[in-house]
């Protein structure tokens, strides 16, 4: 096989046969195939999009490029949620426990994060004592006991994506469906998970800013795990404005103490809810939709699923005393207001300006090697279509420095405030089995 015929294969608008995409990518990853000419394939791909079953072949050839997780020893159908990243997202901190506490089993993988606030490891390290180096059998055991464990990356997963990720990012060739549909889908299935569920997010925050290219992406996701034997759906939800109201490490923990406990703000816990019965049912929990949403609801109200949290906290090193105590997690020196400057509706919160915002305060690292404040952060206090009077508070800023005329700046320039009417957006969008 030659790599030259592979690109004016793909060039010429015709589909590779699954052996091709294997010699590809076994070749790239081995650095036999030199970047010059995968960049070229991923240019033809670019403008000839691939079939599903190219799609899947180049999925299950990234997943074979590197180690893979067994979580065979794991009793139940692990069922993982995958979310195309937001601002202030902390559902896999309300959904890990929530979802365990029915039964379950959630063996999560995470990472750490990088731009706008940290990864859920960088989240839950702000629990005195929490950690996540453990090893691979203490997390199997730990799942089969407490049903909830998370684990850092470990092993060589996926390194075709790594490649492909860091060769895609300088050649102008990020924004292709079945690159992306791949690169997420590989990690994924690579770690093992039975079942996915996916959150898409569309808007102003989203790495898919139109419905359209959201829907596009959800459905050659969903496509590819059904096509590889994981069963997946997707849900497209609203990040046209952060999610909740917290936006930074120890803010999440505190927002996702209140949200498994009933008491947090009504789109995350909607969203919780929408991902968490998906879940349910493809672990096969539940027998519909409606059942699964109910057993979720009965535990956040008889304080089952906040004390499947602690529990999970405190099999990790963590204090799970800050669980009652939230004030005993790290906090800002600085609480700082943003009046609004004027009266009127709330009618845009661009998320990613609003992540911006909380990086510059710390909450986020600018390059891989940058340290975290787990402290600091933004609270929201209006959110679109809410009405706010001249002088009343948007939100609070929780710094460790009082110089930030910056990030006020920032935060200004990111809330619109409008004398019209303004509804507050869809949360739930679609959904794609
Ligand atoms: N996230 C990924 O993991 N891969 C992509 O290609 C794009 C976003
Ligand atoms: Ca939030």
């Amino acid at each position: 096989m030659r790599m030259y015929d592979l690109i004016e294969k793909k060039r010429n608008g015709k589909v590779l046969s699954e052996e091709e995409i294997q010699y590809f990518i076994n070749g790239y990853t081995n650095d036999e195939i030199p970047d010059y000419q995968v960049s070229a394939l991923l240019m033809a791909i670019y403008f000839q999009d691939m079939a599903e079953d190219e799609r899947a072949a180049l999925t299950t050839a990234m997943v074979n490029s590197g180690d893979t997780i067994d979580l065979s020893n794991i009793n139940g159908i692990k069922v993982d949620k995958h979310s195309t990243g937001g601002v202030g997202d902390t559902t896999t901190l309300i959904l890990a426990p929530l979802v365990a506490s029915v039964g379950v089993p959630v063996a999560k993988m995470s990472g750490r994060g990088l731009g706008h606030t940290g990864g859920t490891i960088d989240k839950l390290e702000s629990v005195p004592g929490f950690h996540v180096e453990i090893t691979s059998d203490e997390f199997v055991r730990l799942v089969n006991k407490n049903k909830v464990a998370v684990i850092g990356q470990t092993g060589n997963l996926t390194p075709a994506d790594k490649k492909l990720y860091s060769l895609r990012d300088v050649t102008a060739t990020v924004n292709s469906i079945p690159l992306i549909a791949s690169s997420i889908m590989s990690k994924k299935i690579a770690s093992g998970a039975d079942a996915i569920v996916l959150d898409v997010k569309t808007g102003a925050g989203a790495f898919m800013k139109e419905f359209d290219d959201a829907k596009s992406l959800a459905e050659a996701m969903v496509s590819i795990g059904n096509r590889v034997g994981r069963q997946t759906m997707a849900v497209i939800s609203d990040m046209s404005q952060p999610l909740g109201r917290a936006v930074g490490n120890a803010l999440e923990v505190k927002e996702a103490v209140e949200t498994l406990k009933g008491e947090g703000p009504d789109d995350l816990t909607e969203l919780c809810l929408t991902l968490g019965s998906q879940m349910v049912l493809l672990a096969k929990k539940a027998k519909t939709i409606e059942e699964a949403r109910s057993m979720l609801k009965n535990n956040i109200t008889n304080g089952k699923a906040f004390q499947q949290f602690k529990l999970f906290l405190e099999a990790q090193g963590g204090d799970a005393g800050v669980a009652d105590r939230p004030e005993q997690l790290p906090q800002a020196a600085h609480k700082i207001e943003l009046p609004a400057k004027t009266s009127g509706t709330v009618s845009e919160i661009i998320a990613n300006d609003i992540g911006t915002a909380a990086m510059m305060l710390g909450a986020g690292r600018a390059t891989k090697e940058s340290k975290i404040d787990l402290a600091v952060g933004l609270v929201l206090h209006k959110k679109i279509g809410d009405r706010v009077k001249e002088g009343e508070s948007l939100l609070t800023i929780h710094a460790n420095d009082t110089n930030i005329e910056n990030v006020k700046e920032t935060l200004y320039q990111s809330i619109s405030i409008t004398s019209d009417s303004v509804n507050a957006p869809s949360l739930i969008y679609d959904m794609i089995t």
